[in-house]
């Protein structure tokens, strides 16, 4: 067996990722991680194509930089809109996995009838999920509804309060999204209100597990290229671009002492 000790790299505008972060230290213990969080330059979901293009390029080659095997890219903002521009940039050697395709292609071939799917307004106008779903089975009906107001409540860390209950049922009773039999929390942010959408559900909902997809998908494309890991005494270095107190409570709280957290700018990086 061969095995590749080279870290994964993971980015996102925000906290967001680090529910992917946490999945593959869950089900991948021996990979080392490196994280981007470009909070400086968050919310993604606000800015123009041209925008995020530029933001996800650069944190593309700065990954590379640190001798990353793999790109998770885990932010739909950044999926959506910049996939071709990081894939080119990543070029062959380096495996690049996003949050969108394998969660649509998962649920295409499911018993569903009508899937709801939240997300920023950039991912939103983009309409890609309901383009990749509808790619594999043309059968199923997607509406797509942006909740914009949900990753500043998550960034300033007031999920599982009054605020995001509030601003969560007014979203959640949006017509278009009546007779849904599921939904994909189509923002990485959004899986740390998981427990809130579900109980504005009531469990008639099923709320799809976007994470464990993803990090499903992550492992078999690195098996098949034979770069798993095998390190007993993995690493996770952590970037930010501009440092916040809700990004340093939650990576702690999923990967303990072990982080190491710096900020970085990658303005003439
Ligand atoms: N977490 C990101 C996503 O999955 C974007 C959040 C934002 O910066 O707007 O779309």
């Amino acid at each position: 067996m061969i095995y590749d000790n080279r870290p994964i790299g993971v980015f996102d505008s925000g906290v967001g990722g680090l529910n992917f972060a946490k999945e593959i230290k869950r089900l991948l213990p021996k990979e080392s991680i490196v994280y981007f969080g470009d909070t400086k330059h968050l919310p993604y979901g606000e800015k123009s194509a041209e925008a995020i293009k530029k933001y996800s390029k650069e944190i593309t080659q700065f990954l590379i930089s640190q001798n990353c095997k793999a790109i998770l890219v885990a932010c739909n903002t950044a999926t959506a809109n910049a996939i071709e521009i990081i894939k080119e940039v990543a070029g062959e050697e380096i495996l690049v996995v996003d949050v969108i395709n394998p969660v649509a292609e998962k649920v295409a071939y499911e018993l569903r009838t009508k899937i709801g799917v939240i997300a920023t307004k950039a991912t939103v106008n983009s309409c890609a999920y309901k383009k990749t779903i509808r790619k594999f089975n043309k059968h199923i009906k997607v509406v797509e509804v942006a909740t914009p107001l949900l990753v500043p409540i998550i960034e300033e860390g007031l999920y599982n309060t009054n605020v995001s209950r509030a601003v969560l049922e007014v979203y959640l009773s949006n017509k278009k999204l009546e007779g849904i039999d599921s939904i994909i929390l189509g923002c990485t942010h959004y899986p740390l209100i998981q427990k809130e959408i579900e109980q504005i559900f009531e469990g008639k909902v099923q709320v799809i597990n976007s994470p464990l997809i993803v990090v499903n998908c992550l492992i078999y494309q690195l098996h098949q290229r034979q770069q798993l890991a095998n390190n007993n005494n993995p690493y996770y270095l952590f970037y930010l671009s501009d440092y916040t107190d809700n990004f340093h409570k939650i990576s702690k709280r999923f990967f303990g002492n072990k982080i190491q957290l710096q900020e970085k700018d990658l303005t003439n990086f």
